[in-house]
């Protein structure tokens, strides 16, 4: 069962821009921003893998909070859906999170700043986690794994728009852009990853 915790960031996450003009709407869906990519195309696009990267670690912890003490940083809430090509929520799909923290550094020794959890009955899945700093190379970015049960993983990178170093990165794609909305202290952000099933 989630916790209440859980609940009340799912809750938060979903309505905190609505307020603000954000909201969209979609079947059931109701997210903070618009959905990325968009999903009208049909069969909508897969998201597309990117580079693991040296950090990833088995067995992350389940949790959606990340944060803990000693972490510092603007707080970000990150969510979304996961989709099949045919738009189709995925629900019990594995969401793997991992990420620097705000010095750009990865915790190679435990588990600070990773995490997974399950899409929902609804597909949604969300971490609640603080924005990853800048380390010598790479753009600020997100780690993730996706697998919906029964299939292959899809590893991949979310990217913030407007960030200096995306036009240099050569990792960087903008189709991992995720929207982002909220303020200095709290970033929100929707990435809806799109899973190469019909
Ligand atoms: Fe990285």
């Amino acid at each position: 069962m989630p916790t209440r915790r859980a609940l009340l960031l799912q809750a938060a996450m979903f309505s905190a821009l609505s307020a603000r003009g954000f909201a969209q709407t979609r079947g059931n869906h109701r997210l903070p921003l618009e959905p990325t990519p968009a999903c009208g195309a049909d069969p909508a696009a897969a998201t597309p893998a990117s580079a693991e990267g040296p950090y990833y670690a088995r067995r992350s912890p389940r949790r959606t909070d990340l944060r803990e003490a000693g972490i510092a940083g603007p707080v970000l809430r990150i969510g979304g859906l996961v989709l099949t090509r045919s738009c189709r929520p995925v629900a019990g799909a594995l969401v793997d999170l991992w990420q620097a923290d705000a010095a750009g550094q990865y915790d190679t020794a435990g588990f600070r700043l990773r995490g997974h959890t399950f899409s929902d009955p609804d597909g949604r899945w969300q971490f609640e986690t603080v924005r990853p700093g800048l380390y010598p190379g790479r753009t600020r970015h997100l780690h993730l794994k996706v697998q919906m049960p029964h299939q292959a993983v899809l590893t991949t990178q979310l990217y913030f728009p407007g960030e200096p170093r995306n036009g240099s990165d050569r990792i960087f794609d903008r189709r991992l852009l995720m929207a982002v909305g909220g303020d200095e202290e709290t970033m929100i952000a929707r990435y809806d990853v799109v899973l190469d099933v019909s």
